[in-house]
């Protein structure tokens, strides 16, 4: 089983050499490769960051710049679904802390937390551009708006019944 502290696999390795060949300068492919790193592991571990910013010929503090500062690519382990609940403005005015309330009991974890089973990871994000379907969520990188408890309890019910 690969593991994030095993090396990348030589075929995603090509992969990102590919990426980065295809851009004027190597470091163009950075988030690319990194979502690639993130498809396989599901996050981006140290020593996968390291052998990235070799690949692209950057240091492993630029690449570290890139990967957190962007919200979708995650540098600690999460479970094998991310739930990521609004916590800006117009969420919260809509109701999202009941409903982070709610999810927190019904998955027995806190904001960052992921359930005992590696199922589902819980992370708060900032805005994701739904406002006007307040409060919004993106699961898996799915965008769900006008969420409820009710919808909420499908959406866990169905994330859990899948491998
Ligand atoms: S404030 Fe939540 S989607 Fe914009």
């Amino acid at each position: 089983m690969l593991t994030a502290d095993a090396p990348l696999p030589a075929a995603l390795r090509a992969d990102i050499l590919a990426l980065a060949g295809a851009e004027l300068h190597p470091r163009g492919a950075a988030v690319s490769a990194l979502r690639l790193v993130q498809a396989r592991f599901r996050w981006i571990s140290t020593p996968h960051l390291h052998e990235v910013a070799a690949l692209l010929g950057m240091s492993a503090d630029d690449l570290d710049g890139v990967a957190t500062y962007f919200n979708l690519l995650f540098r600690k382990p999460v479970g094998r679904h991310v739930i990521m609940l609004c916590d800006s403005v117009s969420c919260w005015i809509m109701g999202r802390e009941p409903l982070c309330a709610h999810l927190c009991r019904t998955l027995g974890i806190q904001p960052g937390g992921t359930t005992a089973d590696d199922a589902i990871t819980l992370l708060p994000t900032v805005c994701i551009g739904h406002c006007d379907h307040a409060p919004a969520m993106l699961v898996d990188g799915a965008l769900h708006g006008d969420v409820d408890a009710t919808t909420l309890d499908h959406l866990v019910a169905a994330l859990k019944e899948q491998r």
